[in-house]
Formats: structure tokens, sequence, C-alpha cells
């Protein structure tokens, strides 16, 4: 089902029903869950257009176990459950599971209704069973659900518990210790809030937000960031005028890695929709910046930005592949594409769409942009590698093969201000694991030698 079609029956449909297709397209289309929210909140009202946002990210964060609980409930695996039933189910265990605003009465009866509708009664006599055995399980008094697990593998175990793909939090664990990995598989379950890239004082602008009702506090590792603790900001006059850009205080601190300097010509590789760029001049002002991207699209939203927010800099549809601009840059900076697995929280539908075979994909795709780009930096410069991953293989292992292809570059010793420097993992290296408060992000600076 398209986009599309979802928007134009969100008015008609009650928002549970709009919530089990934007599920169901999430999971089969490759498209960010974010552009098929936007589009499907069309015509609700904002209190249904928030339970919207909460039933689909919730749902999709939670999934594996959501499933798990279904499963067991209906006493049969997924695959022997009617596909057409199943986004309903499974928006409706994750209200049960997660959501205590609703009795259980009601949310089983909205699914089941939901289900008669479009389906014969059969369908729905067998949705009532299972949903009555989970609402079952609820404890009244606190809403909450219990629901053991004993698989008989502890790393199986975790997985459906923190709902992950098993192959990932064995690497997880197996890479960073139980403790820390656990930490940032919660972390990655957070429901992420907005934190701002300040272009002006942080205090002022939190002052200014105050006003209008937008209650924020400093960002810990990122001297121009905000974290909003309520209100939503895109509504204030401060944002319409283009006070703050929205993005998570780790990709600020990412792009910083190490300082810019006034006057440094900077080159943003994979710049859109812009958030590195925004974050290096709000660091830094005088910095002289050319921002390009493959996408089109993705570089009118970029433009867009820089319009709203009034930063004059050069902006370029350009391939990191085959850049068609010469060198003599002090920072080229390339944003990779990656498999996102430090931003679970704001995209939690990448969970689903990692495997073992994506990471080497585009660890080979990080190379073909990386080479190229590395031509673009002047001798002493730096080319700063950036990544939302935390995986070996979209990191370490890119940089390794870089630096036996090109030996004119080495890792440099980075020094950084008292915010990220307890953040260095080694040479060149800086890597920030997700947390409650922010993403995670991996960055390698190699500088020229000759
Ligand atoms: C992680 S996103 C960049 C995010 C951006 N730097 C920011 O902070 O807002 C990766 C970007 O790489 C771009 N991209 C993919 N392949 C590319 C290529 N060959 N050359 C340039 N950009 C590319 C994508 O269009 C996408 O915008």
């Amino acid at each position: 089902m398209s986009a599309a079609s979802t928007a134009n029956t969100a008015s008609r449909d009650g928002v549970r029903t709009v919530a089990a297709r934007v599920l169901a397209t999430a999971l089969e289309a490759k498209s960010p869950v974010g552009a098929l929210l936007e589009t499907a909140r069309v015509g609700l009202s904002s209190r249904d257009q928030g339970l919207l946002h909460e039933l689909v990210l919730g749902t999709l964060r939670w999934l594996r176990f959501v499933d798990f609980v279904l499963e067991t409930a209906a006493a049969r695996p997924l695959s022997k459950i009617d596909a057409d039933l199943v986004p309903t189910l499974r928006v409706a265990v994750y209200q049960l599971l997660y959501l205590d605003r609703l009795p259980s009465h009601a949310v089983v009866h909205a699914a089941v209704e939901d289900i008669k509708r479009r389906s014969h009664r059969g369908a729905a006599g067998f949705a009532n069973a299972i949903l009555r055995k989970v609402a079952q399980r609820r404890d009244p008094t606190k809403r909450s659900i219990e629901w053991p697990i004993d698989t008989g593998d502890p790393i199986e175990d975790l997985a459906t518990e923190t709902s992950y793909p098993t192959f990932l939090v064995r690497r997880w664990v197996e890479r960073f210790g139980k403790e820390r990995a656990a930490s940032a598989l919660a972390a990655g379950n957070r429901r992420a809030g907005f934190q701002l890239t300040c272009l002006l004082d942080r205090d002022e602008l939190a002052a200014e937000l105050a006003i209008e009702g937008v209650e924020t506090q400093p960002a810990e590792i990122s001297a121009r960031g905000l974290y909003v603790l309520a209100g939503d900001p895109r509504k204030t006059g401060a944002f319409r005028v283009g006070k703050f850009y929205i993005q998570d205080q780790a990709s600020q601190a990412a792009a910083l890695i190490p300082m810019p300097a006034a006057g440094d010509r900077i080159l943003d590789v994979a710049a859109a929709p812009g958030g590195k760029s925004f974050s290096l001049l709000a660091a830094e002002p005088g910095v002289s910046l050319v921002a390009a991207d493959v996408s089109l699209a993705r570089v009118l939203r970029l433009r867009s930005n820089r319009e709203r927010l009034r930063c004059g800099f050069g902006v370029v549809v350009s391939s990191g592949e085959q850049p068609g601009f010469g060198g003599g840059f002090d920072r080229v900076i390339v944003d990779l594409p990656c498999t996102g697995t430090g931003t679970f929280a704001r995209h939690p539908e990448l969970k689903w769409r990692i495997s073992e075979g994506e990471l080497s994909r585009l660890a080979g795709r990080s190379l073909e942009m990386l080479i190229p780009s590395a031509d673009l930096v002047a001798v002493g410069g730096r080319l700063c590698a950036i990544t939302c991953s935390l995986e070996r293989e979209e990191n370490e292992d890119v940089v390794a093969e870089f630096l036996d292809r090109r030996p004119d570059f080495e890792l440099e010793t980075l020094e950084l201000t008292p915010e990220h420097a307890s953040f260095v993992a080694g040479p060149g290296h800086w890597r920030v694991l997700p947390s409650a408060k922010h993403d995670g992000f991996t960055v390698h600076v190699v500088r020229r030698r000759r």
C-alpha cells in the first residue's frame, strides 16, 4: 500500500487502523517510517497524530517482543496467522503491553471491530480470543504485563526481551561486554525527544523558547545543543525564523571532531539534509563551507533548511564517488550511508532491515566514496569519516582498508574539547555509544601527510 493511500483514508478510519497500515508499509518498504508518518497524519487531530506516532514507533521498537507474546497467545507461529490480521494484532498487543491510557476491553474491542469490518466473523473471533488472552495477563493495578521468556539461550532471551535481531545482540555483547551492550540496547528503545542545534547563544534561545512554552536543558556533549524536556519546538516562532536546527546532540558533536577553526575550507561530501554542516557553522561561523550530496531530493531539503536557517554556503548535487570539483580543502567530511545501528531510538524500523550481508555491502560503498574524497584534501588537511553505526565492518575495517590504499594518510592524534575528549576510542577514532540522552556515532579522522 502506498503512503498516499494511507493519507487519503486517514480521516475516515480510526487512528489504530491507520497505525496498522503504516506499520505494514514500514515493514514492507525501504522508506523511512518518518516520511510515512508525515503523510499518514494529514487530516488527524493533533491528539490522534500523537497516538499514531506512539503506536507505529512503539510497535516497531518492540516488534520482536510483541510477536513473541502474540505467538505464545495464539499458540502458533506468526506465519500461520492470516497476514492481513497481523498488523492490527501487533498494534493491539503493543497497546496492551506498553500503553496504559485505554482499558484492556476497549483495546480489544477496537481491534476486533476493525478486523470485523475488513474480514470474516471467524477472523474476528480468533483475534478476540488471542487479545483477551494477552489482556488477562495485564495487572489491573499497574496495567503492565509480565511475560516470562526462556528459550534456553541467554542471547536469544536477551534479544527477545529487548526486541532486537539475535545476531545484533550477539555481536554487541561480544564487542562491548554484557553491561555496555545492555545499556546500548535499552538506549535504542527509548522514546527519543527533540534536540536542537542553536544558531545563536544557547541560553538566549532557551529563554526565548521558554516564553513559547518549550522547556529545555543544555545538552551534555554539544556546547551548542539543547535538549527539549517539554513542548513542540517546531511550533515556535524561533523555529520559523531559523534560530535552531533539530538534531541529536551526538550528531552535532560528531561534526566537531575535532573543532573547526575560523577560515577553514570545508567540504561536506554527503551533506543532506544538512545536520553536520549546520553544526559546523553553529560552532564556528567563520568557516567556508561547501555542502554536496548525490540525491537531488535531499539537496532540495538541505536548501530549504539552509534558507530557513539563513546560512550562506554553497550547495551542489554531486557524487562522492566522482566529485566534480577541485581539491585543497582543510577538512573533507564524509557522513557515510550506513546501517544506522546508533540511531534505533529515532529509526526503529532499521532494526528489522539490518542484516550481516547489508553490513558488507555498505562497507564497500563507503570506500568508493572515501578514496575519491581523499583527493580533495589539502596536504596537512584532514578527512573525517562519520557514521551513525557502531559496527566494525562500517567503521574500523573501512578505515583500515582506506589506509592500506592511501598511505599518504595517517590516523590523527585527536585533541578535543573536554566534552568530547572522553569518547576517544584510539588514535583518530572517536565513538559515542547510544545512551538515555543521545544516539551513537563513530568518527575516524585521518590526516594527509603528503
Ligand atoms: C547519513 S546521510 C547524511 C546526513 C547528513 N550529513 C546530516 O548530518 O544531515 C548520508 C547521505 O549520503 C548521501 N549519499 C549516498 N551516496 C552518496 C554519494 N555517492 N555521494 C554523495 N552523497 C551520497 C545520501 O543521499 C544521504 O543524504
